[in-house]
């Protein structure tokens, strides 16, 4: 009420009452009364000088508070202060431990960065940072930078990760991050390392629909149809992004490099199981190996490390499962 009465006399009476009472005076001037001019001159002279020291008001905090925001007759300061501890919070110093892998001598070598991170950055934001800002030499591979092309495997704090889902501040141990290449794969440069190896393995599993009917299959009439249950068979498998985190992680493939390897052996699974498929059995000829899916100890840190849920211990455990029907049903 105060405040509606303070603003009412200081603004508005003088906003609407001065060009009134100008008005008043001109009128008394053209019809000769003389009190109402000069009575209503003094008011218009009054209204001016409280337009004045209002205007004056508001220059002086201005001047006096830059970052003040004025709203109706009001000035809202920012405290910097308080600006500056809420940016603090989402700042934080993480040092990478990265160890790099330098081909030239084909030794690895810890290095140390330390840099700042929000709490939004992710490990693989971090390296680009590193290598923007501290130092260009260090090798990353990464694409899409959202957990779709597979690129940015790498092992973090002990464990094959890809870079670009990790975040920083739930990675970091006591404001660090260990970041090293994937030794399951041979080292190219720091934390780039060689898939043709395994890009031949996932090649060999021939990864397409089989149709022996070729016509039909290049100059198709009509859509293929399944069933959800179809569907749902080999669906959880071809989400594989070829990352190679379950060829890192698995300890067979890793002491034994004949081993098929877990994520060609759940592709072999996904195909076979496609309804759509005609492969058959020729799949099966392929994995029913010492090398092939007998390998496999069932460890579990494929499925454990994939970033997509594919589970390729599972899928290896499945292929032995139509390994041994397809026996049976021969012997019978
Ligand atoms: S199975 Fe999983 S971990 Fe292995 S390559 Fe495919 S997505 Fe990566
Ligand atoms: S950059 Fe593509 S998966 Fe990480």
């Amino acid at each position: 009420m105060k405040e509606s009465l303070i603003a009412l006399s200081t603004v508005y009476a003088p906003m609407v009452g001065v060009p009134a009472l100008l008005f008043v005076y001109v009128l008394s001037l053209v019809f000769g009364l003389g009190v109402l001019g000069s009575v209503s001159f003094i008011l218009v002279m009054i209204g001016l000088l409280v337009f004045g020291v209002s205007g004056l008001r508001d220059v002086y905090f201005h001047k006096n508070n830059p970052r003040a925001v004025k709203i109706g007759r009001e000035f809202i300061e920012v405290k910097p202060k308080q600006e500056e501890k809420a940016s603090d919070k989402n700042k934080r110093a993480v040092t990478f431990r990265v160890m790099r892998f330098h081909p030239e001598t084909q030794t690895l070598k810890e290095q140390d960065y330390e840099i700042e991170t929000n709490r939004f950055s992710t490990v693989l934001d971090g390296l680009l940072n590193i290598k923007a800002a501290n130092d260009p030499t260090l090798a990353v591979r990464y694409s899409c930078r959202m957990g779709i092309c597979g690129s940015c495997g790498m092992v973090i704090n002990g464990r094959p990760s890809l870079a670009c889902e990790k975040n920083v501040w739930n990675s970091a141990k006591n404001g660090s991050i260990e970041i090293s290449p994937m030794l399951g794969h041979p080292l190219l440069k720091d934390l780039v390392t060689d898939f043709d190896d395994f890009f031949e393995r996932h090649i060999l599993t021939n990864p397409y629909l089989f149709r022996t009917d070729l016509s039909e299959k290049y100059n198709p009439t009509k859509e293929y149809p399944q069933t959800k249950e179809q569907l749902n068979k080999f669906l959880p498998f071809s989400y594989c992004i070829m990352c190679g985190l379950c060829v890192d992680a698995c300890p067979v493939i890793n002491t034994n490099p004949s081993f098929v390897g877990p994520q060609a052996l759940s592709q072999v699974y996904r195909y076979y199981a496609d309804s759509r498929d005609e492969a058959g059995k020729n799949r099966l000829e392929h994995v029913d190996l010492l090398n092939g899916v007998w390998d496999c100890e069932f460890s579990g840190s494929c499925s454990e490390v994939c970033p997509k849920g594919v589970d390729p211990a599972f899928a290896i455990q499945l292929l032995k499962m139509e390994v041994i029907k397809d026996d049976f049903t021969a012997i019978k």
